[in-house]
């Protein structure tokens, strides 16, 4: 936003005085605060020698004030800072290693000071996961002599309501737990990390959290990010909030318990990114797909990416998707190509509850994108094939029937209504780049959806 536009107030019936006329005065101040007390200093002005300068913090907040005929107004700027850790770690549950408990703190003497009293940790794990891994979190926090209690949920798609939100904070109230030092954890796939985090998000204005991803999914996607939600109204993600966790604990081991299907729903995640901005990372699913499907992202190697495909595809995957989010955290700017996939899926992800998991409906979203981009002319016919042949070899679907033109208008309605009056699509203009565009008529959408369906339909040969 340019400097000042937050400032300028909109005419007024018969006209509004000149600027810096003795009637419209805007000043704008800075925020200082001097010993325990913020005051303001017109932001043009010189600080008070009076002032000593290790004892004067300033803001970055502004304070704009305006004087009118009709009163004064103020306009507050207040950047808000975030700061999170995504962190890869091997043997997170094993008691010697310490990131579980401390990973998010910078400060090793903060950690100190930590370790001279009890620790308490509320725990929300996926039951599944908990299943799996319960009696390693269990041991984890008995080795560090952690007061802990552990809730387990069912976390699905068909769960993921404020019900469980509300169900987590009673049980985070009765818990009790120090809410500057004792952070809430979530371990499990993306709906348990959703919930929770929206949970932490209300807890007390705000709660800070951690997350551990144990899908695929969720380990390139839903950990990475600011956001988290549930679903409300038979809508997808329709409550939530942008609350960063304050640190990820990535360990791929969880990875290795998690159904292959579940390994083509993340790809799915993965794929987007490739097809979004990375031609590498889309070179390497092609080629290496089958493997990581078939190793379930388990290498052996855990440091040199450049020899293993399956570290060098989660590390490129997190690194181009932070690379989107940092810089629109809030989503301020909806031109967001990590929207690719998300423009009809979450209609058809719904709609078909619980056949359809999250990444297979991106894919099957991005499947018809790729046929749009090729009906305009953006990518051809060989990437076109490309794109899908690699789509298949990852097991994903690239169709399905109930994904009906009338489907995608409506989602495309809905994502217009969302989206300042524009329709936003990302689409691929080559192997590995993308970009956004906003005039694609509906007979373009006509026509690659009759060559989607007749290439790829139930009746296609
Ligand atoms: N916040 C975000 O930015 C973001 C981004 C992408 C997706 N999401 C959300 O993530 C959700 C999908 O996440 P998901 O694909 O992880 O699904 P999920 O959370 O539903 O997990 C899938 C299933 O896997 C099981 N599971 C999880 N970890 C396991 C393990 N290690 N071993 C065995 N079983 C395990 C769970 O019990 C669950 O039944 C969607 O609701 C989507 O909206 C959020």
């Amino acid at each position: 936003m340019p400097a000042g536009e937050l400032f300028t107030v909109p005419p007024v019936r018969g006209g509004t005085k000149p600027e810096g006329s003795s009637r419209n005065k805007q000043k704008e101040y800075q925020l200082v605060r001097v010993k325990n007390t913020w005051c303001r200093v017109e932001c043009r002005q010189e600080m008070p020698t009076t002032w000593e300068e290790d004892q004067v913090i300033v803001s970055q907040a502004k304070i704009g004030e305006q004087v009118t005929e009709s009163g004064v107004s103020w306009v507050v700027k207040a950047p808000i800072y975030f700061c999170y850790k995504v962190i890869e770690t091997q043997n997170l549950l094993n008691p010697s290693n310490k990131t579980l408990l401390y990973g998010h703190v910078s400060d090793p003497e903060e950690i100190d000071e930590y370790q001279k009293k009890t620790q308490k940790r509320f725990v929300v794990m996926d039951a599944t996961v908990e299943q799996i891994y319960g009696s390693k979190v269990r041991k984890y926090f008995e080795a560090h002599n952690v007061v802990y209690k552990i809730l387990a949920l069912e976390t699905t798609e068909e769960t993921k309501s404020m019900d469980i939100v509300l169900h987590i904070l009673e049980e985070v109230h009765k818990f009790s737990l120090d809410r500057r030092t004792e952070p809430i954890i979530a371990i499990g796939g993306g709906v348990c990390l959703d919930a929770v985090g929206l949970a932490a998000s209300l807890y007390r204005r705000r709660t800070p959290y951690i997350r551990v991803p144990t899908t695929l999914l969720s380990y390139v996607d839903a950990s990475v990010g600011a956001k988290n939600g549930v679903n409300f109204c038979n809508c997808k993600n329709k409550l939530g909030s942008y609350t960063p966790p304050i640190a990820t604990f990535l360990d791929r081991s969880f990875i290795q318990t998690i159904p292959r299907r579940h390994i083509s729903n993340g790809l799915g995640e993965i794929l987007k990114m490739a097809l979004m901005k990375h031609k590498g990372l889309f070179q390497i699913l092609e080629k290496h797909g089958k493997y990581l499907l078939d190793s379930k992202f388990q290498s052996t190697n855990v440091l040199d990416c450049n020899d293993d495909a399956a570290l060098k595809t989660t590390r490129l995957a997190i690194q181009t998707m932070l690379e989107e989010l940092a810089p629109n955290l809030w989503e301020d700017d909806l031109d967001r190509l990590v929207d690719y996939g998300h423009v009809i899926s979450p209609e058809l992800e719904m709609n078909l509850l619980p056949a359809l998991m999250h990444g297979e409906a991106v894919n099957i979203d991005m499947a018809f994108m790729t046929y749009v981009s090729h009906e305009i002319g953006l990518i051809t016919l060989e990437e076109r094939n490309r794109i899908v042949q690699c789509m298949q070899n990852l097991e994903l679907p690239v169709f399905h029937r109930d994904c009906s033109f009338q489907l995608i208008k409506k989602a495309l309605a809905e994502r217009f209504k969302h989206s300042g009056g524009k329709l936003r699509l990302s689409l691929s203009t080559g192997l590995g780049t993308a970009e956004i565009f906003n005039n694609v008529s509906e007979e373009t959408m006509m026509c690659a959806f009759a060559a989607w369906q007749e290439d790829l339909g139930e009746h296609s040969t």
